[in-house]
């Protein structure tokens, strides 16, 4: 007979390195934002992963024991004393591949800082030797008082990957920072992190900036120059870094992506936007990414009313003037010592140089250290989820990442970046 509950589909298992569904334990605290985790429950099983949920008694109040059954089509262990021959709270934690906890309260936040173990999730958070994902969610009052900034810290120290709450609506009829970010977002750096197969967190304690899309350049009101950069590599940069435990900042030109969980997103439009947000953000990080496709001109002067056109037929003549170019300033000016800087090139070739040696030549110019090479004859990158790449260093090395997804290309440019950290 089939199982009532089990709603997932099971066959399309994530295959892990070991062959079998990679464990996932979802922590579910007492926070009104429970009702999200079961989108993110939903993600986890039906792209195959085994979940066994972990709800505290205060989750229960917000949501029952039998939807997270239902979702994860396994029973849902609640508390310590049920089951103890199996000696629950020891088993799942060892079990697990990934530990995720969302939404976080103030309080489960606080316990596991301190290593309080008084229900199933804290003995669990205990025995788990995994990546542990928080994702907190609260009123901002509490996520901003001092024990919670001191508890979180704690946490981020001991390797726990914390998702900065995002900014908006909260219960009532307040706003402001704590709300749990998007599930779907939340699963992305999950899988991330997953993927890592256990890697360390080898950029926590690191500010990183990623700048994305494309800049517009406006003539009027309702015109601009603009490009067709999509913004998903520099999506895929400040998701993967945020799943290497970084604190990212991602300058974002008019990217119509929903932010990545736990990243800090400054929304800006025009080149002069981008170049103050991304300088603001240089003067603290360890390493700028930009990813971004600033407009390189932009219209001399900007109409204030929409520009007609006359009843001759002949049309207006845009006069354009040189807009900043952001990479090499930050290149030149090196905010701080050690500081790695990153920039990318979409390089077609020409009839007198190659895409290679176009690309050398603008590493040297832009002041950079390392360089991204996109071949982008015949418009193949923009939009597209994959992407292949040379990353070209000042020390000469050129490192060719072969086709594969964003994110891939993303994780490749972070590890570059490493070395050159240490
Ligand atoms: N860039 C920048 N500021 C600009 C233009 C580009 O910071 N005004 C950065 C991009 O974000 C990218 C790198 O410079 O990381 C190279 O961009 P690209 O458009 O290839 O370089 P350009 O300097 O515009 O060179 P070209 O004349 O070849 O277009």
């Amino acid at each position: 007979m089939t199982d009532p509950f089990v709603t997932g589909s099971h066959d399309d298992v994530a295959a892990s390195p070991t062959g079998r569904r990679p464990r996932v334990v979802l922590g579910v605290s007492g926070g009104i934002a429970a009702y999200k985790a079961c989108e993110l429950l939903r993600r986890f099983t039906e792209s195959g992963h085994d979940v066994t949920v972990v709800p505290t008694a205060a989750a229960l109040e917000f949501v029952g024991a039998p939807t997270w059954a239902a979702l994860s089509g396994k029973p849902v262990a609640t508390d310590v004393w049920t089951g103890v021959h199996a000696v629950p709270h020891v088993r799942i934690g060892q079990d697990a591949d990934l530990v995720v906890v969302a939404p976080a309260t103030a309080d489960l936040v606080a316990k596991a800082a301190h290593g309080l173990a008084d229900d199933l999730l804290t003995n669990t958070l205990l025995t788990v030797r995994c990546p542990v994902v928080f994702a907190p969610a609260m009123h901002t009052e509490m996520w901003e008082h001092p024990a919670t900034v001191a508890n979180v810290a704690t946490l981020r120290a001991r390797g726990v990957i914390v998702v900065e709450p995002d900014e908006g609506r909260l219960t009532g009829k307040d706003t402001g920072k704590g709300r749990l970010p998007d599930p779907a977002e939340i699963f992305e750096l999950a899988v991330d992190v997953l993927n890592r197969d256990g890697a360390e967190l080898d950029l926590a304690g690191r500010r990183v900036v990623v700048s994305a899309g494309g800049t517009r350049e406006y003539l009027d009101p309702v015109r601009f120059l603009g490009n067709r950069s999509s913004g998903l590599q520099g999506y895929a940069l400040a998701r993967t870094a945020a799943a290497r435990g970084a604190e990212v900042t991602l300058v974002a030109a008019n990217v119509s992506l929903p932010d990545p969980a736990g990243v800090k997103v400054v929304a800006v439009s025009t080149t002069a936007e981008l170049r103050d947000a991304v300088v603001a953000a240089t003067a603290t990080a360890d390493a700028v990414v930009m990813a971004a496709a600033p407009a390189d001109f932009r219209p001399t002067s900007v109409s204030d009313a929409k520009i007609k056109k006359s009843d001759d037929g002949s049309a207006p003549s845009i006069e354009l003037v040189q807009n900043p170019d952001i990479l090499k300033q930050i290149s030149h000016d090196r905010a701080r010592p050690g500081q790695v800087i990153v920039g990318f090139a979409a390089e077609t070739g020409d009839a007198s140089s190659s895409v290679r040696e176009l690309a050398v030549a603008k590493l040297a110019r832009k002041g950079c250290d390392l360089l991204v090479v996109n071949d982008v004859s015949g418009g193949a990158v923009f939009g597209s989820p994959d992407n292949e790449a040379v990353i070209l260093s000042t020390s000469g090395e050129a490192r060719q990442v072969p086709r594969g997804s964003k994110g891939a290309l993303a994780h490749a440019i972070w590890d570059q970046v490493l070395t050159r950290l240490h």
